[in-house]
């Protein structure tokens, strides 16, 4: 798979904004799958100064800490301050996984399911929490997070010992019915795993190496 090479961070996050962008304007009742983490906050700046019409729009988000939404580290407080407070989105168009999760995913799926998904990679090749050995057909539920996710992820919080050990997130085989999805890294350190996610083996060790099996994958990545 081609890894599209962008020259700088602000590049690559307007790159994946006006994607998004022009989804919405083209589809304005548009269901998106968005994620979380630092290299999707730059494309959320750029959308909110784009001051698009969300009134339609659904968002989905992949993936939730277990703890108290109103945390302030939690992805939805995440999301709150970086895209939702910032748009005329209604708070009622925006989901997270929840429990039971088959109603999540029915959610998900109505009217025909996601035409958009934003994704991250994790150093460990996960994508959204689905750790390195989730089933390729995996859908959403409650997960451990691996000891690699929660080291990477501690910078997000006072102390490693504040990140919670189990999440819920989409699974893989409900991220790949997604019409369209685009995958964005960001630093060195990501060149390595996603390289072998694009280009290695379609193993599920390597959970983002199933993104070989959908048709209509992009992939941005800068340095
Ligand atoms: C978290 C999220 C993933 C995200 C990853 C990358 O673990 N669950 O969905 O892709 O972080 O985050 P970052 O962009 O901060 O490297």
């Amino acid at each position: 798979m081609e890894i599209k090479l962008l020259k700088d961070y602000e590049k690559l996050s307007s790159l994946v904004a006006v994607i998004v962008a022009t989804q919405i304007l083209e589809h304005p009742q548009s269901k998106l799958i968005l994620p979380t983490g630092s290299t999707s906050l730059g494309m959320y700046e750029e959308l909110v100064r784009r001051k698009l019409d969300w009134s339609l729009v659904s968002t989905f988000n992949l993936d939730e800490y277990i703890m108290n939404p109103d945390h302030p580290y939690s992805y939805h407080s995440y999301m709150r301050k970086n895209l939702f407070d910032k748009t005329n989105i209604y708070p009622d168009n925006c989901h997270f996984p929840f429990r039971p999760t088959l109603s999540f995913e029915d959610k998900m799926n109505v009217n025909k399911g996601i035409d958009l998904c934003i994704l991250g990679i994790g150093s460990n090749g996960h994508i959204a929490f689905n750790e390195p050995g989730s089933s390729f057909k995996s859908r959403t539920r409650v997960v451990d997070l691996s000891e690699q996710t929660i080291q990477d992820n501690s910078r997000f919080f006072d102390s490693i010992d504040d990140v919670p050990k189990q999440a819920i997130t989409m699974g893989l085989g409900t991220i790949m019915e997604s019409k369209k999805i685009i995958l964005v890294a960001n630093g060195k350190h990501k060149l390595n795993i996603l390289k072998v996610a694009m280009n290695g083996e379609v193993t599920e060790d390597v959970p983002a190496s199933i993104l070989q099996k959908h048709n209509d994958v992009e992939v941005f990545y800068c340095d």
